[in-house]
């Protein structure tokens, strides 16, 4: 059983009041983390202006701060397909426990990876559990991500989730900008790949005959709309300035894009017969602007559905590869969030699935050439750290 999701009460709380509705929450691990949070951020005020003084003072030298250089050494995008004609990615949700069964998983993985020629991975969120990193440099980005995926030796995509993005409640997606952490951590790592908030990325990089890319990944930030809270930074309202410029340019980005495949990567999945259910209403919650995710809806449906090939979500620690619909225009949603938690064992809800695996930890394996695409979901034994091969999903492309 997973039970890492707190649920708050009401749609749309802020924090204060989630935590003033349900007072046991002041107790226990939530209550030490609410103590943490609050002390450490008052000290933070202080020192910060120590901190930005120094910052200061070291580029008016005109140096950079040592945190800031970026890694020369980084694992590069691929650049050309592997032996098998295909761009072959591993994809991964809600890993970053740093507990055995994600140590298991990424072992297991690694196998399969060297087998399959991979070249590039995705992380789908919830990098960092439970409460997203402290810092850019928290030693949690080694314990929950270097360490375990040590051998997966390659650029990893990585996503925002909400527990990357915790307010004072783990998990509660309350401040967005606690992600900027993980943008400013890809400067330190040779794997994390977060340039910004939002991105994309075509294969094959840097072509230089002016071809057309085989496929290309937009990575985008669902959180400011999925939170299980409300907002407090205006920047960050459902509303905002930063919803709609990720809106406007994943817009201008789908449609500028000649790739064969059209990839969004979000943490928070459209549809979802998982427990936390499909955007619009998940966890239960049809009303409000944030807890619902009415408006992570409207994104998919007005910006994506139609024009990627697929979505790739986490969030629910389950392994789902869905049906493109009528209703979803011919994208095809994928959850991939097991390769840190397992699920709930259940199916809660009934899209029309090609397959679904509610109880393994597991990862999925992406293969793409111009003419075909392929989705492989292994399950993983955590205890002999072995990988099953469950399913495999195969589209041909009728342009290619
Ligand atoms: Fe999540």
């Amino acid at each position: 059983m997973c039970d890492d999701e707190l649920i708050p009460p009401s749609a749309d709380l802020t924090e204060e009041q989630w935590l003033r509705a349900e007072p046991a929450l002041a107790e226990g691990p939530v209550g030490e983390r609410v103590r943490e949070m609050r002390a450490p951020r008052r000290r933070t005020v202080l020192g910060g202006v120590v901190a930005g003084a120094a910052a200061l003072t070291v580029l008016q030298g005109g140096e950079r701060p040592a945190a800031a250089a970026a890694r020369t050494d980084r694992f590069p995008l691929p650049t050309a397909t592997n032996r098998a004609g295909e761009y072959a990615v591993l994809l991964t949700g809600d890993a970053g426990t740093g507990d055995e069964a994600q140590h298991a998983v990424a072992a297991a993985a690694r196998e399969v990876c060297r087998a399959e020629g991979v070249g590039l991975a995705v992380g789908l969120g919830d990098n960092i559990y439970e409460n997203g990193p402290e810092s850019a440099d928290d030693s949690e980005f080694r314990t929950k991500f270097e360490d375990p995926n040590s051998g997966l030796d390659m650029p990893w995509l990585m996503v925002l989730g909400n527990h990357d993005c915790s307010g004072l409640i783990p998990g509660s997606g309350g401040d967005p900008s606690r992600g900027d952490r993980e943008v400013a951590y890809a400067q330190a790592s040779r794997r994390w790949y977060m340039p910004s908030r939002y991105y994309n990325v075509a294969l094959p990089a840097r072509p230089g005959d002016g071809s057309d890319p085989v496929v290309e990944f937009f990575a985008i930030d669902t959180n400011p709309v999925s939170s299980y809270v409300a907002q407090l930074d205006p920047r960050y309202y459902w509303n905002g300035p930063y919803m709609r410029e990720q809106r406007a340019w994943l817009d201008g980005a789908l449609k500028a894009s000649r790739a064969r495949w059209k990839i969004v990567l979000g943490h928070h999945p459209y549809l979802n017969n998982g427990k936390h259910g499909s955007a619009g209403s998940y966890d239960g919650f049809v009303i409000g602007n944030y807890t619902s995710g009415i408006h992570l809806k409207e994104l998919y449906e007005e910006v994506v559905c139609g024009r990627a090939d697929l979505i790739l979500s986490g969030h629910d620690h389950t392994l789902q590869i869905l049906e493109p619909t009528a209703r979803t225009r011919g994208t095809r949603q994928i959850v991939c969030g097991a390769a840190g938690k397992a699920g709930d064992g259940k199916a809660h809800f009934r899209h029309p699935a090609t397959w679904q695996n509610f109880s393994d930890h597991g990862f999925m394996i992406l293969k793409v050439s111009g003419g075909a695409m392929t989705v492989e979901a292994y399950t993983v034994d955590v205890t002999t750290r072995t990988a099953r091969l469950a399913h495999r999903m195969r589209t041909t492309s009728q342009a290619g």
